[in-house]
């Protein structure tokens, strides 16, 4: 049978994603972790693929296969990852899907840290690079779109709409992960595709709420606003 070739819109496009949680040591056997499973990031990765992009996904620890014919970069902490998105420019679109840790151990024990009579031993946290807002600032190098997600379980259009402001990225993904739509991590998503043309007024933001669906339903529409 003949079929139609699959249209491929972003031929000779590349494109930059993010996925994953990260992982900040405590020590040589403990780390600090969230609950994102990467499956969201990995599956606009495949949708990109499939779109003709030549895609790079620098990932932090998942249980996931490569995307067939994405260059798959693992990465552990954010630090790793910033380090490598960086070394991935140029791109023409970055979409930054990972859950990256908000702070790491600043006093990282070079052994196992033991249990004393003194008690838990105190972890002192420092924040992270924000790799989003990183990426959005760069004056030559910056992709031409660039793409945040926002994890909220609260107050979830005004949160997302302050972070495309302060982060200066272009689009944000808003992403409900409050407990009453099931665990992070889950197989579907709930998303509000936030958009904004040139300036960066929060009231000239436009808001697209999108039904309940797969991630990799989720992922192809992505790619499909992409492409246009
Ligand atoms: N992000 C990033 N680097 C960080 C923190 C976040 O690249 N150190 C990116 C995420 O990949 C996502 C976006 O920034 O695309 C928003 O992440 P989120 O955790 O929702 O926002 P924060 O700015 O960290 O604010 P908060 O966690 O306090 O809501
Ligand atoms: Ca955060």
């Amino acid at each position: 049978i003949l079929r139609p070739p699959r249209p491929r819109p972003l031929t000779g496009k590349r494109v930059l994603i993010t996925a994953g949680p990260t992982h900040e040591a405590i020590d040589p056997v403990r780390y600090i972790a969230n609950r994102s499973s990467g499956k969201q990031g990995f599956a606009i990765a495949a949708a990109a693929q499939a779109a003709g992009a030549d895609v790079t996904l620098v990932s932090g620890p998942v249980e996931l296969r490569d995307p067939a014919g994405v260059t798959v970069i693992r990465v552990e902490s954010a630090r790793d990852m910033l380090h490598r998105v960086e070394a991935a420019l140029p791109a023409d679109v970055a979409i930054f899907a990972a859950a990256v840790a908000d702070w790491r151990v600043a006093n990282e024990g070079e052994q196992k840290l033991k249990k004393t009579s003194a008690g838990m031993p105190p972890l002192q946290l420092v924040e992270n690079p924000d790799i989003l807002a990183t990426i959005s600032k760069l004056k030559d190098k910056r992709p031409p779109l660039v793409i945040g997600f926002a994890a909220e379980t609260e107050h979830l259009i005004d949160n997302a709409k302050a972070k495309i402001a302060r982060k200066g990225c272009d689009w944000i993904v808003a992403n409900d992960v409050s407990p009453a739509l099931g665990v992070m991590g889950g197989d579907r998503n709930t998303v509000h595709l936030l958009t904004r043309d040139g300036d960066i007024n929060i009231d000239n933001i436009k808001v697209d709420s999108w039904p309940v669906m797969t991630k990799e339903q989720v992922a192809a529409e992505l790619v499909a606003k992409i492409a246009k």
